[in-house]
């Protein structure tokens, strides 16, 4: 890895970490309802798995493991990656705490193929996790390569559209490619958890074209059963977006899709 990527990871890692403190006492992550047993999976991703119970199921990029721990309860078994010490670390206590027996890994989800030897009936990732890596053939030889023969990939993410925005601003601007390839640096005040937080986040990110997400799954063996576009997104992305029922948020004029899934298998 270069001098210059190393850094990258690093202060999104400093960054990740200091998230952990902000959001364990959010409103957004509502730890004290999920420990009394609230689900923190949105509707696309628990249709789409459907019944897990009994099944090996490796979440990338778990932040402090609340999705994770809610496939556990669903009787899945378990193993969440992050980059983050401090979210891997909540994760472990949530875990013991809730009675589970997920399996928590601190390390760069690249590199999940050295710390990870088992396979898994299901790979899952979810809402805000590709833009942090700056390929993804690598990300997708590593999803082949811990999912077992027949196994299901599946993916929910924000749509590449969306970040060609900098939503940093009060009003979202078009301001990013959609596919670029160099690196784009944001620093802020607060989190998407709690914009009043006096934190600085400062963050390295990639944005990816669902072309070159497919093709980083099919390079790697992967068989695409579908890609879809959904114009609602569970999360409130963009200030201005409306709100429907069941907690879905739209653009006013539908005109791009807000989120996107692809299953596969391999
Ligand atoms: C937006 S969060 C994922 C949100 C997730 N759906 C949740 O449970 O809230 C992105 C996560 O990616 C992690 N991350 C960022 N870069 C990473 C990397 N290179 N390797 C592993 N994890 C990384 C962060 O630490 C963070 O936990």
């Amino acid at each position: 890895m270069s001098v210059e990527l190393h850094k990258y990871f690093e202060t999104n890692k400093e960054t990740w970490n200091k998230k952990v403190d902000v959001h364990a006492v959010s409103d957004f992550y509502a730890l004290e309802d999920f420990k009394k047993g609230k689900t923190s999976l949105k509707k696309y991703e628990l249709e789409a798995l459907g019944d897990v119970s009994g099944r090996s199921l490796l979440h990338l990029q778990c932040h402090f493991g609340q999705d994770t721990l809610s496939w556990s309860r669903m009787g899945a078994k378990c193993t969440g990656v992050d980059l983050s010490e401090k979210g891997i670390a909540l994760a472990n206590e949530l875990n013991k705490e809730l009675e589970q027996n997920a399996n928590f890994v601190c390390c760069n989800v690249l590199d999940t193929s050295n710390f990870v030897k088992d396979k898994f009936d299901i790979v899952y990732t979810s809402y805000g996790v590709i833009g942090w890596l700056p390929d993804l053939k690598p990300w997708g030889k590593m999803i082949a390569e811990r999912l077992t023969r027949g196994g299901t990939f599946y993916m929910i993410e924000f749509h590449p559209i969306v970040w060609m925005f900098d939503y940093i601003e009060e009003k979202p601007e078009m301001r990013y490619g959609y596919h670029q390839k160099e690196v784009i640096y944001e620093e802020y005040e607060g989190t998407y958890a709690d914009p009043n937080s006096n934190m600085i986040s400062k963050e390295f990110g990639w944005n990816h074209g669902l072309g070159e997400v497919v093709s980083s799954l099919t390079e790697a063996g992967l068989t695409i059963e579908y890609l879809k576009e959904y114009d609602e997104s569970p999360y409130k992305i963009f200030p201005e977006l409306i709100e429907k029922e069941g907690g879905m948020f739209v653009t006013r004029d539908k005109l791009y899709p807000l989120v996107f899934a692809i299953k596969a298998t391999l």
